[in-house]
């Protein structure tokens, strides 16, 4: 067998492979969402929250304006484990490593080491749309 197309034959697999690897540590979510909720029976009250399309959108207060929502990747940017919210500390907790994140997507505490996605909000009516 010639040397290059050894070369290339034994290679190829092994930087798929580590492609693939580089995409488990401090993972990202970069696919775009665009959908809309309608808030009339949907988290009604504050800390109550719903996940779709990879974003979880939290209501952090009891008032109808765009500043009583915030939407992030629901994926830790630590190993992608579903974050959740703690509404009395106003803050994302990611129960697999221990990550923190604050109500501005922050990271608090690692082992994450980026920002969570935030994602754009737009309330008309009782319909909250989210993008980004
Ligand atoms: S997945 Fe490791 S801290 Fe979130």
């Amino acid at each position: 067998m010639e040397r290059r197309k050894f070369i290339v034959q034994t290679a190829t697999p092994f930087l798929v492979f580590c492609a693939a690897c580089s995409k488990s540590g401090n993972s990202t979510n970069s696919s775009s969402v665009d959908f809309t909720i309608d808030i009339t029976n949907t988290i009604t009250t504050p800390g109550s929250s719903i996940t779709r399309d990879g974003v979880i959108v939290v209501r952090v207060n009891a008032q109808n304006t765009n500043s009583s929502f915030i939407a992030f990747q629901v994926e830790c940017t630590h190993a992608a484990n579903p974050i959740v919210w703690n509404q009395s500390a106003q803050q994302f907790n990611c129960n697999l490593h221990g990550s923190v994140f604050s109500i501005t997507g922050a990271v608090i505490n690692g082992p994450a080491n980026r920002p969570l996605k935030a994602f754009n909000l737009s309330l008309t009516g009782n319909n909250l749309r989210v993008t980004g």
